[in-house]
């Protein structure tokens, strides 16, 4: 595999604040990185290095193995950036600005009406073409920020919360979007939306503090969940027995915890010793007391609670291999 985006030990200190501290990956042609982390944790600090639009106070970042602090040009011209909020001019109709950026990045005059096409139509960007950006809603300045990130085909993407403002059509369309350029590109996003990590990522990486606290699979953050493999079940237990006591009984099972819910009150959610499945062991049971399973559900893990532990008290369990 090739490595489109190299970071090796990149650290950026404003004043006191050390935003970025001793970060070094590689992101691969094919992957879809999603940084996570707090507000202030330093993700888009680390994402304008990568852009060269600041230089770090220690360490290096390339792209296509271009060094930004020595060949920034070449590297730059390889690359997409959708920064954060809307840094567009105002001024220019949406369609003068794809112009604008068409002719920046220097496409061929064939390329550019095939170009703007295509973003045009994956963005729907069609009925606001003639209008000034700064007249456009918040979503459709999005919208216009990411035609032009993807409008030269660069090999590597840089998007500093691409789908935010975005309506939920849109989200959709865009991470879509997303998956289907990246099988031949290498794309970091951003994002404070867990469900657009297993939407899009093919790697997460939790930033906290300047620092990489966690690189992995978004299937492995899961595990770190303690609600992985945990099932929820609801049955009725009208031939007599009690739901709760069965379930803590059984071996795989370490604790019990009622989930209630509106309609029903026999409803509770057993969790695995160690992570490991227990449907099975869970299913088997019932069933052999005769019960009427109503509801069975197993988790995947929780992307959210993983996150809370991890940038908070650091306490989220070890990915499980
Ligand atoms: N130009 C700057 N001057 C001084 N401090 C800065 C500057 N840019 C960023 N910082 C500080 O660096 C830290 C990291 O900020 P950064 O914008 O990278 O966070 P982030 O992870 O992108 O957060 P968010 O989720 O809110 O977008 C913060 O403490 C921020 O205040
Ligand atoms: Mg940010």
């Amino acid at each position: 595999m090739t490595a489109l985006i190299e970071v090796g030990s990149v650290s950026k200190q404003f004043g006191s604040i050390r935003a970025v501290d001793s970060v070094s990956f590689t992101v691969n042609r094919g992957e879809v990185l999603g940084f996570l982390g707090p507000n202030g944790a330093g993700k888009s600090t680390t994402m304008r290095i990568i852009t060269g639009f600041l230089t770090p106070t220690s360490g290096s970042a390339s792209v296509c193995g271009y060094d930004l602090a020595e060949e920034g040009i070449a590297a730059r011209a390889r690359l997409g950036y959708l920064p954060e909020g809307s840094p567009l001019y105002g001024e220019m109709t949406a369609l003068e600005f794809l112009r604008f950026t068409a002719s920046v990045r220097g496409l061929s005059t064939s390329k550019v009406a095939e170009r703007i096409k295509w973003v045009v139509g994956q963005l729907g960007l069609g009925p606001v073409l003639a209008q000034p950006i700064e007249t456009l809603s918040k979503g459709f300045k999005r919208r216009v920020g990411l035609a032009q990130s993807v409008l030269h085909d660069p090999d590597v993407l840089i998007l500093d919360e691409p789908t935010d403002g975005l309506d939920p059509n849109q989200k959709h369309e865009v991470r879509g979007l997303i998956r289907t350029m990246s099988a031949h590109k290498a794309i970091i996003i951003s994002t404070h939306l867990l469900e657009e990590v297993d939407a899009v990522c093919t790697r997460a990486m939790v930033i906290n503090h300047g620092k990489v606290i966690v690189d992995c699979t978004p299937d492995e953050l899961a595990s770190m969940s303690r609600y992985r493999n945990a099932v929820t079940v609801c049955a009725s237990t009208s031939s007599g027995g009690d739901l709760r006591v069965t379930l803590e009984g059984l071996a795989g099972v370490s604790s019990v915890e009622h989930v209630p819910k509106a309609t029903v009150s026999n409803r509770f959610i057993a969790f695995p010793k160690d992570g490991k499945s227990i449907v099975g062991e869970v299913t088997r049971h019932l069933q052999e007391k005769g019960w009427e399973i109503e509801e069975l559900e197993v988790d995947g893990g929780r992307l959210d609670e993983v996150f809370r532990d991890l940038t908070t008290t650091g306490s989220a369990k070890k990915p499980l291999h």
